[in-house]
Parts: C-alpha cells; sequence; structure tokens
C-alpha cells in the first residue's frame, strides 16, 4: 500500500505532492507532527482539492466532523476565507486544535466544539455552505441527516476516507477486523446516491472523496 493510506499508486502521489502549491511551513509543522504521533489527518491533495471547492463555491462558513488537531479547518479557513465550526469527541485533542488555530491568527475564523457529533450536530441550527465529515467512519451514517439539515440548498457535503485503502471497492483487500466499517461505509455510500436531495461522485482522491451537491430541501 502506497503512502498514508493512499489508495494511488506511489508515483502518482510522490509527482502530484510535488506539483501542489506548497504550504508555508506552519502547515509542514503539522503535518510532520501529525505524521510523528500518527494523528490521521487528511491528506495534501485531499485538502488542496477541497480549498478549491470552497474557493469556486465562495463558501462563507463550513463545518467540519473530526478537528483533530485542527489542520484541515485551518487550510480551509486559510484558503477560502470562510468561518469555520468544527466539532471533535476528545478534549485533549480539541484543546490542541485551538492552540494550532490560535498560532495560526485564526481564533476569530474558527470555532472547536468539544464533544461527540452525534450529541453535537442535532444541537446546532445555523446553516452552512459545505460540510465535511471526517471522523469514526462507522458514524458516517449517524451523522448524516444532521449534515443534510445544516447543509443549504446549493452547498457541497463532502465526506473523506469513503473508500478506505481501497477496501470498500473490493472485498480482495478487504481485512477481517475492518469489515463492519467497511460494510457501513458502502451502506453510506448507497444512502448518498440513492438521496434525491443530493448529486454524489466519489473521486479516488487521497483515501477517497465523497462530494455531494445539495439539489433541494
Ligand atoms: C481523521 S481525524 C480528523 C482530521 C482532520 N479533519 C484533519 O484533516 O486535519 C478524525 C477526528 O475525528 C474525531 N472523532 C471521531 N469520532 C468522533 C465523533 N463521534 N465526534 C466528534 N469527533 C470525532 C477523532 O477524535 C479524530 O480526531
Amino acid at each position: 500500500m502506497p503512502i498514508d493510506d493512499n489508495i494511488n499508486y506511489e508515483y502518482i502521489i510522490r509527482y502530484i505532492r510535488k506539483e501542489l502549491t506548497p504550504e508555508d511551513g506552519f502547515a509542514s509543522e503539522l503535518e510532520a507532527l501529525a505524521k510523528a504521533e500518527e494523528i490521521p489527518i487528511s491528506q495534501p491533495e485531499t485538502i488542496k482539492l477541497i480549498e478549491i471547492l470552497l474557493q469556486i463555491s465562495g463558501a462563507k462558513s463550513v463545518l467540519e466532523v473530526g478537528a483533530a488537531i485542527g489542520y484541515s479547518a485551518i487550510l480551509m479557513s486559510r484558503h477560502s476565507g470562510a468561518s469555520v465550526t468544527t466539532i471533535e469527541l476528545f478534549p485533549e485533542m480539541a484543546n490542541r486544535a485551538r492552540e494550532n488555530i490560535r498560532r495560526a491568527g485564526l481564533e476569530d475564523k474558527i470555532t472547536v466544539i468539544e464533544g461527540d457529533a452525534k450529541d453535537v450536530l442535532p444541537t446546532l441550527t445555523d446553516t452552512y455552505d459545505a460540510v465535511f465529515i471526517d471522523a469514526a467512519k462507522a458514524q458516517y451514517m449517524e451523522f448524516f441527516p444532521h449534515c443534510l439539515r445544516l447543509l443549504r440548498r446549493g452547498g457541497l457535503l463532502i465526506s473523506d476516507n469513503v473508500l478506505y485503502k481501497g477496501m470498500t471497492a473490493t472485498d480482495e483487500l478487504l481485512l477481517h477486523r475492518k469489515r463492519t466499517i467497511v460494510k457501513r461505509l458502502r451502506m453510506y455510500l448507497d444512502m448518498l446516491r440513492e438521496d434525491g436531495r443530493l448529486n454524489t461522485v466519489v473521486l479516488p482522491v487521497g483515501d477517497g472523496v465523497a462530494l455531494s451537491y445539495k439539489l433541494k430541501d
């Protein structure tokens, strides 16, 4: 398996990463830190894709499920100017995200909500231009109804890691201990595809990204 659980060939990943617009030292520092501590963060090309989608769509507000150390929230906000509300389950991780957001000078733009998204999402009432789901893969189906409710018509729902090292696409790669997560991811993708309110495509970028455009309420 190539770099960082990426589903593409290693030579392709190395090449496209060389071609990505470089981030500053702070983003690289967060990438190195996440790697050293084995904290899963979105892959650089996935984040770049999201930044560009937010730029094209003129998104002003983003809801993220799964902050970790704040890496994706910082890059999304930095490149689109959008306000980001991000939910993180673990208090220690939420604190680290807040500290990194402060260091990035984005504390006025990014709000970290500490808690389980299953409890937090039902309490939210604002509407967002984009929603990025990047937390426990087995729970995407439970996050989905709330994320769709909170997404404005014409907004974008982005779901990361949906191909899960290729396992979602073929049983040949499926590890026995991952079969429940993979089953749930497959059901989640069916749910996205079959929802008449959405137009969805799955892209083989990073660990697999589902992009869903909300056509109607
Ligand atoms: C893949 S990481 C997020 C990476 C981040 N989006 C980035 O790219 O920089 C997933 C995060 O989701 C958090 N998480 C998992 N389940 C959650 C839940 N039910 N509610 C909120 N956060 C959750 C984990 O603690 C972890 O920090």
